[in-house]
């Protein structure tokens, strides 16, 4: 059967990846395959995930490449290699130029632990994101999925998940509360909407 291929980027201990890897045997991914997993850190948890899991992983680090721009081309060249047609980033803790990102218009996704436009943008990622939730007081947080483009977290939003805060949440509490009520089950549902909209506009050019 026809079916987008996906590569995952991450960076650490892979849960998001996990979800996709459970939501692919459940049979809630479909429309997509999972098809490469890279991380730009080798000691990556999320490797050892998805050598689990069966699937192909790299590690492509930008200290190996020279610099941005060699990390780049390298992924680059790896993605449409293997004529990947989605990128998901769970848990990818690198930016993304705006070359990456218009060469992949449309194609990429990311979970971002807020929901956007809260406590999102430059030097928003992993704890620090729940850190400031927790200082604002906002009493709901929740996660986000949206298309990815040159500006950090600025893309068109896709799916988004509220979550309650509760009294004496430490950041880390709340972290977890996120990851399991809320990214673990947009970012499948996300993969797929998207994967069906690519194998749907796909087709319609065929
Ligand atoms: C989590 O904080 C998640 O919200 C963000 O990246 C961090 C690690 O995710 N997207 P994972 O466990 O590596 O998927």
């Amino acid at each position: 059967m026809n079916r987008i291929k996906i590569a995952v980027l991450v960076s650490g201990g892979g849960t998001n990846l996990q979800a996709l890897i459970d939501a692919q045997k459940n049979g809630k991914l479909h429309s997509g395959e999972l098809a490469l997993i890279v991380s730009n850190k080798p000691d990556a948890y999320a490797l050892e995930r998805a050598k689990r899991a069966g699937l192909e992983a790299l590690a492509i680090s930008r200290a190996d490449c020279g610099g941005q721009e060699g990390f780049e081309t390298s992924l680059m060249e790896a993605l449409d290699s293997r004529r990947i047609g989605l990128i998901v980033l769970a848990g990818f803790m690198s930016i993304l130029s705006a070359r990456f990102t218009k060469h992949y218009e449309n194609r990429i996704i990311n979970i971002h632990p807020s929901l956007i436009p809260s406590f999102c943008g430059k030097g928003f990622y992993g704890l620090r994101v729940h850190e400031a939730a927790l200082a604002y007081g906002v009493k709901v947080t929740g996660a986000t999925v949206h298309y990815v483009n040159e500006i950090p977290d600025g893309g068109k939003i896709i799916l988004q998940k509220a979550v309650y805060v509760q009294p004496g949440d430490t950041p880390e509490i709340l972290q977890r509360r996120v990851m399991e009520q809320a990214e673990w089950l947009i970012l499948p549902e996300a993969a797929e909407l998207v994967s069906a909209k690519l194998l749907n506009d796909k087709e319609s050019k065929t």
